[in-house]
């Protein structure tokens, strides 16, 4: 099929490229010529596993093509709106993005074609689309629209794209149901050839729902709000167990292993982030506020979510007593491991509130650094972990990256001015972390202390001081 892919971010990058691989021929636009020009010379704007070798690889085979927006959209017969939907003061999303690629539809587009909201966007989206369509275009245009939500998330979306658990299409008519069926026809048969993972040969075929477009709409929104609803939960649950000695990887396990349940999202740390989670929760309240419904029980999944940097910081301040002057290693400053992607990172929010109090920070990422400077430039950035920590009074474990699970514990040990580990993210077991004569905490689950700190531990003197 002839597929344009509005949106050269995360969504529509990665989109674009697996279309291309599973055979279409697509014309990826963007409304930033610097980005275009990036892409056509093969670098990537973005870091994202194993994506840089899909493009550069369909780029050279002419399957997949970098173009302006006005010039992509003539002859397709698929159009993807895969462009941003940012969230305004007000905790709407912003439209203006869809509008103008509506627009310019409208008046580019030629024969007859599918647009397809992949975005983000509030239930009934669609509907206005469609008028926006046929208010520009008129007679001049045969177009359908069909809403078909993507669940990619960032550090995997590759895997995702082409084993997904379930395609969800939004559609009013046979035609356009039959087009989204055909654009995934070698993902629905599993029939493709896993440019990362040969051995996926065997994985289940993805469920294909099909339905109206509202109900596509709020699948996505729903999902999202779901998965942030879970974190908040186990995160609540986790502060149940400080407070009274139990144990969150062993709450967690046992409730997970409830298949109405299921173990995922059931991981407790210092909160949600990057540019879904925290974005679609808002609007999802807001959305349902505007059709008479109050969603409080969102509200409040966000407000916890709030108040996990805070908690980390009390946690911070229990162990050092004062934050003020001292030299603070963190370690993670991605929202989430395998990505670049520092937008809504609590680390990012955590190292601001650190700042705010005069701590020292020095911090390390293995992929964000870079990101991560365009929103705090004045941060001590180090080139490894083991400079991060030289001279630290703490580590700070703020992103699982495998990297940190690998790391040599005697030699930081050895670099440190105090050997304690605060892991937001309960990357290790207690055992694991105070073999090597570190303090460890984490989340839900008690301090615990190394062989080497015998006193501290029997006074419990750190878990005293005010
Ligand atoms: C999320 C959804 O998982 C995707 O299905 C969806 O397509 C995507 O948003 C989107 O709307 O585009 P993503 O934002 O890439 O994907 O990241 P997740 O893996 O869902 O993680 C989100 C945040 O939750 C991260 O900060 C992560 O650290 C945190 N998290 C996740 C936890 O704190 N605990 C968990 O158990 C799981």
């Amino acid at each position: 099929m002839k597929i344009s892919v509005i949106g050269a971010g995360y969504v529509g990058l990665t989109t674009a490229a697996c279309l291309a691989e599973i055979g279409h021929s697509v014309r990826c636009a963007d409304n930033d010529e610097g980005k275009l020009n990036l892409l056509r010379s093969g670098r990537m704007p973005f870091f994202e596993t194993h994506l840089e070798t899909i493009v550069q690889r369909n780029h050279a085979a002419r399957t997949l093509q970098f173009e302006e927006v006005e010039n992509a959209v003539k002859g397709a017969e698929a159009i993807l709106i895969c462009v941003g939907t940012p969230p305004l003061d007000n905790g709407d999303a912003d439209l203006s993005a869809v509008a103008n690629v509506a627009r310019i539809v409208a008046k580019h587009a030629t024969g007859h074609c599918l647009v397809i909201e992949k975005s983000t966007v509030p239930v009934k989206t669609g509907q206005q689309l469609k008028r926006q369509l046929q208010l520009y275009a008129g007679n001049r245009l045969q177009c359908d629209l069909a809403s078909n939500p993507e669940f990619l998330r960032e550090g995997t979306a590759i895997h995702d794209f082409f084993h997904p658990d379930r395609i969800v299409i939004g559609v009013d008519t046979e035609w356009a149901a039959a087009q989204l069926r055909e654009m995934y026809r070698p993902i629905l048969e599993q029939s493709f050839h896993c440019p990362v993972h040969p051995q996926c040969q065997h994985t289940p075929k993805p469920a294909l729902i099909v339905t109206d477009t509202e109900s596509s709409e709020l699948i996505k929104h729903a999902s999202n709000s779901f998965l942030a609803m879970k974190i908040s939960f186990i995160n609540m649950v986790a502060d149940l167990c400080e407070a009274t000695g139990a144990n969150i990887t062993k709450v967690a396990q046992g409730m997970g292993m409830d298949p109405r349940i299921g173990p995922a999202f059931l991981n407790p740390g210092i909160g949600f982030g990057g540019f879904c989670f925290p974005k679609d929760v808002q609007a999802f309240v807001r959305i349902a506020s505007q059709a008479g419904c109050d969603f409080s029980l969102l509200k409040e999944v966000e407000n916890i979510n709030k108040r996990r940097i805070d908690r980390f910081v009390e946690k911070i301040r229990q162990e050092l007593w004062v934050i003020a002057g001292r030299k603070l290693a963190v370690l993670g400053l991605a929202f989430k491991p395998n990505t670049d992607d520092v937008r809504f990172a609590p680390a990012i929010e955590l190292i601001r509130a650190l700042v705010r109090e005069s701590a020292i920070v020095r911090a390390y990422d293995p992929q964000a650094t870079e990101k991560a400077k365009a929103v705090l430039p004045n941060l001590d950035y180090c080139s490894s972990p083991y400079e991060a920590s030289a001279d630290t009074d703490a580590i700070l474990l703020t992103t699982e990256w495998d990297e940190f699970r690998a790391l040599d514990w005697e030699r930081i040990r050895g670099l440190v001015a105090r050997p304690l580990i605060i892991d937001g993210r309960n990357m290790f077991t207690p055992e694991e972390i105070t073999a090597h004569g570190f303090h460890y905490i984490s989340i839900g689950r008690q301090p615990a202390f190394s062989s080497d700190d015998e006193v501290f531990s029997r006074s419990k003197l750190g878990a005293a001081l005010p």
